[in-house]
């Protein structure tokens, strides 16, 4: 049987921080209360000459480095963005040009916090029927500039940042099994009401920011998570236990640490990167894995379920041996 199996990761954060205390000075709030309420202390926000494509490009390379892969071995390019750098060509293919790799497949993935677990699951099924050998795949987010920064309920939640793995056919394991979902009915509690095709005069009058309905968004979060949990371990016959890691998307301590108590794991064993990131969507699962793995934290053979919740309203897990 051929796997999956993620042979490289790397991930790049710009280097401007905003903290809680700086964000008091722009709306009402305070860090009592987005730390109490979200985890949160700080999060990254990208320079204007930093875009999805150019942060993607560099944990990309950084991940290529690690698996001492030539770029040119590559041969599928999926990129998770809920900010692409422009309406078309997909970031996927302007990350492709700076990689200077011509003619592989290369596409970008909209499942928006839940993108980087869908482009996962899409790789893997391409490496398994031998479609590809040698996949990236990345999640990159420039989330701040879908923000209003004068709506405290959202602006204080995300950053930006990027991170990406590489995967070669392997006879080891590798993702064991993916399991995605979405349910469109759910769209309008978690929204940018904006666009190119519906809406567009709300992208000149400046409204195309983040919509969330949070307690809405908070409840359906927890129930979708403990379900991925309970199918995951179902579909490989696998009990709690034997889950080494998990990687969740990194949303709000109080949806991972529910999600963590199911899987009866001790807060060791989750990787939480929120507290500095804050959410920065299809990004934030491989930045925190990349540090774990970075870090001597997660090594070779642990179990890792990494799960994802978004927009759309999208949910999904993978599970695989490191
Ligand atoms: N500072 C201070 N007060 C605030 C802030 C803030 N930044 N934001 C909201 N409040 C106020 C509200 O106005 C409300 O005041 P009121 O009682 O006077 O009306 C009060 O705090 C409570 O508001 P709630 O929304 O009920 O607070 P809650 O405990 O639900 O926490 C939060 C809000 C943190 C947003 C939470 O609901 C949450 O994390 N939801 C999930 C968000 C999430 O995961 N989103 C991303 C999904 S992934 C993706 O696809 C992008």
């Amino acid at each position: 049987m051929t796997y999956a199996r993620i042979v490289g990761t790397g991930s790049y954060l710009p280097a401007k921080i905003v903290t809680n205390v700086d964000l008091e000075k722009m709306v009402d709030t305070s860090d009592e209360w987005i730390v109490e309420r979200t985890g949160i202390r700080e999060r990254r926000v990208a320079s204007p000459e930093e875009t999805s494509g150019t942060m993607g490009f560099e944990s990309a390379r950084r991940a290529l480095a690690m698996a001492a892969i030539d770029a040119k071995d590559v041969d599928l390019i999926i990129v998770a963005t809920t900010t692409p750098d422009l309406v078309f060509p997909a970031t996927a293919c302007l990350i492709q040009e700076r990689l200077g790799i011509h003619g592989c497949p290369a596409f970008d993935v909209q499942a928006v916090c839940t993108g980087f677990v869908y482009g996962l699951a899409i790789a893997d099924k391409f490496i398994q029927t031998g479609s590809a050998r040698c996949a990236l795949v990345i999640g990159t987010e420039t989330f701040t500039r879908i923000l209003d920064w004068s709506d405290r309920g959202t602006c204080v939640l995300f950053g930006d940042g990027a991170g990406a793995v590489v995967l070669k056919a392997d006879e080891t394991p590798g993702i064991l099994s993916s399991h995605l979902h979405a349910d469109g009915q759910y769209h309008p509690i978690l929204c940018v009401p904006a666009g190119v095709s519906k809406g567009y005069d709300k992208v000149i009058a400046g409204q195309a920011y983040v919509q969330m309905a949070g307690s809405e968004v908070f409840k359906l979060a927890v129930t979708t998570l403990t379900q991925v949990v309970d199918e995951a371990l179902a579909a490989n016959d696998m009990q709690r236990s034997d889950i080494d890691w998990l990687v969740p998307h990194q949303a709000n301590i109080r949806i991972v640490t529910a999600t963590a108590r199911k899987l009866g794991l001790p807060m060791e064993k989750v990787v939480v990167t929120l507290d500095r990131h804050g959410n920065t969507s299809a990004a934030s699962i491989p930045l925190a894995f990349d540090e774990a793995v970075r870090s001597d934290r997660i090594r070779r053979g642990d179990v890792v379920l990494m799960e994802g919740v978004g927009g759309g309203f999208t949910w999904g897990s993978v599970l695989l041996k490191y």
